[in-house]
């Protein structure tokens, strides 16, 4: 059996989280973008990256490529799998929000009780946040078929796929709900910074 480490505690240093704050003029915060796959959780996030860059606030895309190319890549999709992936994105979702980057983290995270975990450890560090349902119709999402991979699905060679033969639970009480078979990535882009705006995240 694997040997967990014990007597490890946090070492607080001398810079403080509102140093940091008004190091870079502004506070971090995660959004959590959850929706199937080709729902346009990627697409969104790549713009509103772009709108936060262009109005002055720095942002960083936790997505497949960086996350299930790299930390993750021995992890697949089983259910047990997918628990682990989403709680060490959480992890490190939480870990940048620290620094005081707005976070943007895309992901199917098809768990309710995995994305609340997240938000829990973002609660209990004080840090903001922001679950954004990426809401879009199965059968939309699978005319759109960016990869092929509903196709694949369907004919039963790709096994476990989220939407056909594997759960998706949306969110109960999302802070930001976006319809993306009826709105534009700008509409979307525009709600997310109006939220974020709102709430006082933007300074
Ligand atoms: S999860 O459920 O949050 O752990 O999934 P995620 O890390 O977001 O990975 C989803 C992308 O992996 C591809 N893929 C699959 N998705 C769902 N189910 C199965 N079985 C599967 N196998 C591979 C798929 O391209 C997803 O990409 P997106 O960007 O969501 O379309």
């Amino acid at each position: 059996t694997k040997q967990v480490a014990t007597n490890v505690h946090w070492h607080h240093g001398e810079i403080t989280r509102n140093d940091r704050a008004r190091l870079i003029k502004q506070r971090g915060a995660t959004l959590w973008f959850t929706g199937l796959s080709g729902s346009g959780k990627s697409t969104v996030a790549v713009a509103l990256e772009q709108k936060l860059f262009e109005l002055g606030h720095l942002s960083y895309r936790l997505d497949g490529d960086n996350i299930r190319l790299g930390i993750n890549k021995n992890l697949g999709f089983s259910a047990e799998d997918r628990t682990e992936n989403i709680r060490r994105i959480g992890e490190i979702a939480k870990l940048f929000a620290d620094t005081g980057v707005i976070t943007l983290s895309s992901f199917i995270s098809p768990y309710q009780e995995d994305r609340d975990r997240v938000r829990e450890i973002h609660a209990a560090s004080g840090l903001p946040f922001i679950e954004v349902y990426v809401d879009c119709p199965l059968a939309e999402a699978e005319i759109r078929d960016p990869k092929g991979l509903y196709k694949k699905a369907r004919a039963g060679e790709i096994k476990n796929f989220t939407g056909i033969d594997d759960p998706y639970e949306a969110p109960g009480q999302p802070e930001i709900h976006l319809r993306t078979a009826e709105m534009s990535v700008e509409e979307e882009t525009d709600l997310i910074i109006n939220y974020l705006r709102d709430n006082g995240y933007l300074g």
